[in-house]
């Protein structure tokens, strides 16, 4: 028996200025996007945006139903629309952030669901390019990861079904 260990490495930023400006505008955008959210259900709305290689920017939000789990979340609406509509191109970074309703702060820290993980680690092995997650973690501070895959050890991937 061997017992072993996984560890990832992520960044914490205090500030949103200790961000690249690129990376601040990707924020701004995300919570953009927060605002647009159709969550009547849960009233958290989250925001999301993808920063593509060729610079453009599309935004996502969390489309909920009546069926809950018909909705989507924020960053598969995001990833997904960036797939359709910009198909062949990088993504190089998502940025996420959330905020409950009639709170405009983005007080809240969010973290991708399993299901987001596994769709940006499926659009990492389709690009061959990492996605770097930028995730707003409340009272103005910010968790950063290099890749949606290291988020998810053990992942299944592609390569089990060759
Ligand atoms: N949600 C997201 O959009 N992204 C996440 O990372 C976590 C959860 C949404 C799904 C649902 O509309 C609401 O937040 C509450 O779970």
């Amino acid at each position: 028996m061997q017992n072993l260990k996984l560890s990832i490495d992520y960044n914490k930023y205090n500030d949103i200025g200790e961000l690249s400006s690129r990376d601040q505008e990707l924020v701004v955008e995300a919570r953009k996007a927060a605002n647009d959210a159709y969550a009547p259900y849960s009233n958290f709305y989250v925001g999301a945006a993808v920063l593509l290689e060729n610079g453009v920017i599309v935004r996502g939000s969390n489309q909920e139903n009546a069926a809950y789990p018909a909705g989507l979340c924020a960053e598969r609406v995001a990833v997904f629309a960036a797939g359709a509509q910009h198909p062949g191109i990088k993504i190089i970074s998502i940025a996420i952030t959330a905020h409950p309703k009639d709170s405009v702060a983005p007080s809240v820290a969010i973290s991708p669901c399993g299901d987001c993980r596994q769709v940006m680690a499926e659009y990492e092995h389709r690009y061959e390019h990492t996605i770097r997650l930028i995730m707003e973690s409340g009272e103005g501070s910010f968790i950063m990861t290099d890749s949606a895959a290291s988020l998810l050890p053990f992942i299944f991937s592609g390569k089990a079904l060759r």
